[in-house]
């Protein structure tokens, strides 16, 4: 293990005033395409304007429902995936971060040369996307990832002193006797043995290989790793063993972590701070003892309510209902507001609810025959019949609509079979600095909702 971190010679002290990683609004979107053609007719907004730092030897856990974007967000740090917009920073000084934000805040073209300069050398020497030579070949040898699916990840062909091996080929870190012996020693770190060098991944078990899938990752003596869900196809007892392996290499090794998980419990075990991540924004960041301790997102709370093995703090929070939506079309203000339980008239109000209300009673369904929208939140209903028109009319005044819903529609008239709805367009609801470095966006918490 000591002369794996001799090998490195590029380390820079733990100590150091920087962050290995910084995320700066970062986006990725996928191309929704149609029709033979193929052309696009939309944008999954996987990740969506997400910024936080990782400072060394630290642990961020990454947490929040299936599909909210997680996974992409992992793959476009670690450099396998390219972001549709925002910046990746890799070990940005503090110094260069306050910078950065200074020129940043300056209109482009009212920068001066010399902040033109200063914001060039920064890009080019930590910009993740704009690296080049070697400290594009630090970066990469600095940052690994770990994947939950062992088998898939591994070669199924090649012998685990070849999986291990390789990065060390490919960046001439060994070769020979010196290669076996380093793979050796990479094996013995994970808690496997000499003899396994000679298996296939398929002769191990999900435990074992998983460690071998660690052992590749430490294999250039990186600096930081991405644990893309690295327990959470193995049993429990084995999950355990897992966890203590990552956490005492951490120790020993200095590492610095992403852990990505929708398991809260394993996340609180292992994270120093958490980002909360839903619809591909981040909705609550803090560290684990707040998050868990003293929840602030209605989301973080009915996430932990959902979870019976974390004893958080009392809210009366029931767990979560209804589906995810559409990342394509994520829903207009608070994106947590389609499932809220304490959602309020401003928090997003839009005609995709009112629609998704009258779907869900089939008597009023059946009567609706056409959405014309004029924008988000502006439109016509148009109903078969005056009569169904009617009936809509009376659910939303005196029905069971949604209380809250009633009292964020502006406008409601009606002309014959038409219907026209129109609520209060709100901007989206953003992460903000709630006091003591507590992030949270919810407007019954942020500056937004103080002035409500
Ligand atoms: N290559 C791709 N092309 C199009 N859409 C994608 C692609 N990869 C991911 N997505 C979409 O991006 C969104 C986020 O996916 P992602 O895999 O990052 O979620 P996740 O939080 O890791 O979920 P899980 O907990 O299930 O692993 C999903 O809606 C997914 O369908
Ligand atoms: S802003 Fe807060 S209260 Fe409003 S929907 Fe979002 S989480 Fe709920
Ligand atoms: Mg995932």
């Amino acid at each position: 293990m000591t002369s794996l971190r001799a090998a490195n010679k590029e380390r820079e002290p733990l100590t150091a005033a920087r962050s290995v990683i910084s995320l700066r609004g970062v986006e990725k979107y996928f191309p929704v395409k149609e029709g033979t053609l193929q052309r696009v007719v939309g944008h999954v907004r996987a990740v969506d304007g997400v910024s936080f730092d990782v400072r060394p030897g630290e642990t961020v856990g990454l947490v929040g429902e299936s599909g909210c974007g997680k996974t992409t967000l992992g793959r476009c740090i670690s450099g396998l995936t390219q972001v549709t917009g925002g910046r990746i920073y890799f070990r940005l000084s503090d110094a260069d971060a306050a910078r950065l934000d200074v020129i940043e805040a300056i209109a482009a073209s009212e920068r001066t040369r010399d902040q033109v300069r200063e914001l060039k050398r920064i890009e080019e020497n930590h910009r993740i996307d704009q690296l080049e030579g070697k400290a594009w070949k630090t970066y990469r040898r600095n940052c690994q990832v770990v994947f939950q699916d062992s088998f898939s990840s591994l070669n199924p062909r090649q012998l685990v002193k070849d999986i291990v091996g390789r990065p060390l080929r490919v960046w001439n870190e060994a070769s020979g006797e010196e290669l076996t012996e380093r793979v050796v020693s990479l094996l013995e770190s994970v808690g496997l043995r000499r003899q396994h060098m000679y298996r296939y991944p398929h002769q191990f078990s999900g435990g074992q290989r998983q460690r071998v899938s660690i052992a590749r990752a430490l294999a250039l003596d990186p600096e930081f790793i991405v644990l893309d869900e690295p327990t959470s196809a193995l049993d429990v007892s084995v999950q355990a063993q897992i966890l203590n392996l990552l956490y005492d290499l951490q120790r020993e090794r200095g590492l610095t972590y992403l852990f990505i998980s929708h398991d809260l419990g394993v996340v609180r075990l292992m994270s120093d701070r958490i980002a909360v991540m839903y619809l591909g924004k981040v909705a609550e960041q803090g560290t684990a003892t707040e998050l868990f301790e003293d929840p602030r997102h209605p989301y973080t709370e009915a996430l932990l309510a959902a979870n019976p093995d974390i004893k958080a703090k009392e809210s009366g929070m029931k767990g979560l209902h209804g589906h995810v939506p559409d990342p394509a079309s994520p829903p207009e203000g608070c994106r947590f507001h389609t499932r809220c339980p304490v959602v309020t008239p401003v928090c997003g109000w839009e005609v995709d609810d009112a629609v998704a209300w009258l779907q869900d009673h089939e008597a009023l369904a059946e009567g609706l025959a056409a959405v014309e929208r004029r924008t988000n939140f502006d439109a016509t209903l148009v109903f078969h019949t005056e009569e169904a028109a009617a009936s809509a009319v009376e659910a939303f005044h005196k029905g069971d609509v949604p209380p809250v819903m009633r009292s964020a529609l502006e406008e409601m008239s009606t002309d014959g079979r038409k219907v026209s709805i129109k609520f209060s367009p709100v901007p989206p609801v953003e992460l903000e600095d709630i006091g003591g470095g507590r992030l949270t966006a919810c407007i019954l918490h942020t500056s937004r909702g103080l002035r409500i």
